[in-house]
């Protein structure tokens, strides 16, 4: 029998000062999406998350509580799993900083490196960032000010341990040049590399002015530098030291997967670390983009935050994380908003896929009664459709290897689109109204059932629970806990006499309205932010004050629509009445540019409607929605999509 290839994935263990927020259910859900594909891909996965529970931030939070620090964290951490059993997170361990099994550890580390000479004591005087926890130098501080938070800083002194790093510097400068795909995205790369070349001065690695730590073996006066601590859990999970074939097996891990706040310590002090144990670097340290709010970086020190349970109750864990992965933008921050989550469910999972499915059912109940015929005739359209689906195979497979989360469910969504297209395409109700197209007719129905079958194995590292819940309506899996990724990749698996049933509806439409009237963001806390990273100028068509956010703009709902027909408006010489199709829907929109256009002119063109206007009754005809056009005194023009996007997807 082959031996099963190993993969071994963590994410940042987080500070247990407080609970979650989405900005950790990112990160969390992004590795698990990576470790559930690769298990459908037949690998062995260790998958790591934990709580890092020292230091003097956790300690603080616990007496301002008036508790004991221990007791604090119990308490979050119940909470932190609670929340990843119900985001359906399937790490494989759970690791605490405060376990023994990891005090052991990081004590033995320290010993050793010590006792080689990499760590040796000093007095240190430096400038320190309580909230984040760092020393830095003079220079290092922007404005007198912590270079990472901006707050203040207070100058310490203490006896300290130091860790020499600028040993190992051109080693790993090395190593970044020798292994491309060890930092990742490359902006990143390129930010460590630059500061590793500005010279690695000595780490300071231990603590005297607060207890809550590990102790240092031989001092006890010192507890271990919480970064110091805290990474070694990558080690303590896996069983360094203590299960030798455990840890062979997974050890060097394949991604550490993290925000970029957080790379540094992943690509220079932890590789250093472990070049002073003499163990193999990770593959791969892989950095996503921050989660922001209207204002800047959500984050629990600035009470400014999203709690995901109640994201999760409202819209069901499956929708939940495909937003999250399909919004933030491999390496680049992202909007979070509620109203945008919504938009996001309802364009993508209740109008593209679940309608998709719904229609496909209810087709084949229809007009095979739940079995699709075993003759079947084929069409040349047939194979651009199975074309297609090895496109989205294959292009979600490598984005994901890149853990590019959003351009894999974009690559997926293309695949949805163009089945939905298909049925346009083939307008299976007019076959069915002739009878010798009915072999043509089973042939559409089975490779829309086929499209279905490929878009759920893709999108299940995702939505977990589609799968099965999709499966109770389509059969087509017998134990779909058992369908491999690679199952995705190839056509035709499909059963004869796979029978499909009426379900209920996979993903509800969310009513915006009500949504918008509930006070959408009522969670999040509103406090002031420093402003986002992007401080480029934008050109001067709008003053400042009249800006409006990117949460304005997306409450205006923008979408492709296919114009059917269009007529003049009798005794209007400047209206048109256009039917226009958006997805499943049909509209009726009057439109004042009939003088620039002949209503033939605009039939089959792809034009641009806002879609949620106020209807408004223009000389008698209700108008749903407005058509864009772009003006000046000579033409009027009105704005079309020229390539092949389907109606009803949005226009952003
Ligand atoms: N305890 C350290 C990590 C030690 S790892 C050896 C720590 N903890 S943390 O609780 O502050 O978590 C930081 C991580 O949480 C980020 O790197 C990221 O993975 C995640 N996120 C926290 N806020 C986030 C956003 N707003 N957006 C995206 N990810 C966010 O640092």
């Amino acid at each position: 029998m082959q031996e099963k290839k190993n993969y071994y994935i963590t994410t940042p263990i987080y500070y247990p000062s407080d609970n979650l927020h989405i900005g950790h259910a990112y990160t969390t859900v992004a590795a698990d999406c990576m470790a559930r594909f690769k298990r459908m891909q037949g690998y062995d996965v260790f998958y790591l998350t934990g709580t890092d529970e020292h230091g003097q931030k956790v300690e603080r939070a616990a007496r301002e509580k008036g508790k004991e620090p221990i007791q604090h964290v119990d308490e979050i951490v119940a909470n932190i799993r609670k929340l990843w059993d119900l985001m359906l997170i399937s790490n494989t361990d759970f690791i605490r900083t405060t376990e023994e099994r990891h005090e052991k550890l990081v004590q033995k580390i320290f010993q050793k490196v010590y006792d080689q000479g990499d760590i040796f004591i000093s007095d240190y005087q430096g400038w320190y960032c309580n909230p984040c926890e760092t020393y830095f130098t003079e220079r290092q501080l922007v404005d007198g000010k912590c270079p990472d938070c901006g707050r203040e800083v207070e100058l310490l002194k203490e006896e300290s341990y130091f860790f020499n790093m600028a040993k190992y510097a051109p080693r790993l400068l090395e190593y970044i040049e020798a292994n491309p795909e060890f930092i990742q995205p490359e902006s990143r790369r390129n930010e460590v590399v630059s500061f590793i070349k500005g010279g690695l001065e000595d780490l300071c690695v231990s603590r005297t002015t607060f207890s809550w730590g590990v102790p240092v073996p031989f001092n006890k006066k010192h507890v271990v530098y919480v970064w110091f601590d805290a990474l070694i859990n990558y080690l303590t999970g896996i069983g360094y030291l203590e299960d030798e074939e455990q840890f062979n097996k997974y050890w060097p891990a394949d991604v550490h997967l993290m925000a970029k706040d957080i790379i540094r310590f992943h690509a220079i002090i932890w590789p250093i670390m472990l070049m002073a144990l003499d163990l193999p670097l990770p593959k791969k340290v892989c950095a996503h983009g921050w989660i922001m709010l209207e204002g800047g970086k959500m984050s629990k020190s600035k009470g400014n935050v999203v709690d995901p349970n109640i994201l999760v109750q409202k819209y069901g864990v499956d929708a939940v994380r495909y937003y999250l992965l399909k919004e933030l933008t491999f390496g680049q921050d992202g909007l979070y908003s509620e109203e945008m989550l919504a938009t996001r469910i309802n364009a993508d999972l209740a109008n593209d896929l679940g309608n998709l499915i719904s229609r496909t059912v209810a087709m084949i109940i229809k007009y095979f009664g739940g079995v699709i015929p075993e003759t079947r005739e084929g069409a040349p359209l047939d194979e651009e459709m199975q074309a297609s689906a090895g496109q989205a195979y294959a292009e979600a497979t490598e984005k994901l290897e890149k853990l590019d989360f959003s351009a894999y469910l974009i690559a997926t969504s293309r695949l949805v689109s163009r089945a939905n297209k298909y049925i346009d395409e083939t307008a299976p109700w007019l076959l069915a109204k002739d009878d010798s197209q009915k072999g043509r007719l089973a042939a559409v129905m089975y490779n829309l059932l086929e499209c279905i079958r490929i878009a759920l194995i893709l999108t299940a590292p995702t939505m977990p629970t589609l799968m099965e819940r999709a499966n109770k309506q389509l059969g087509l899996w017998a134990q779909p806990e058992e369908v491999e990724w690679e199952d995705a990749g190839i056509w035709g698996m499909t059963k004869n006499g796979t029978q499909v049933a009426k379900g209920e509806s996979l993903f509800p439409r969310i009513d915006l309205k009500a949504l918008r009237e509930d006070e959408p963001m009522k969670e999040i806390k509103e406090v002031e932010m420093p402003a986002p990273e992007d401080k480029s100028t934008p050109e001067k068509l709008v003053v400042e004050d009249e800006y409006i956010s990117i949460e304005d703009f997306a409450k205006i709902d923008l979408r492709v629509a296919e114009v059917i027909s269009c007529e003049k408006m009798e005794k209007a010489d400047k209206l048109l009445i256009l039917r226009v199709k958006l997805g499943d829907e049909e509209r009726t929109v009057v439109s004042g540019i009939a003088k620039h256009y002949a209503p033939e002119d605009l039939v089959g063109k792809k034009v641009v409607l806002v879609a949620n206007l106020k209807p408004t009754k223009l000389r008698g005809v209700m108008s749903h929605g407005m058509i864009l056009a772009a003006s000046d005194d000579q033409y009027v023009d009105a704005l079309t999509v020229t390539k092949d996007i389907a109606s009803g997807n949005r226009v952003k």
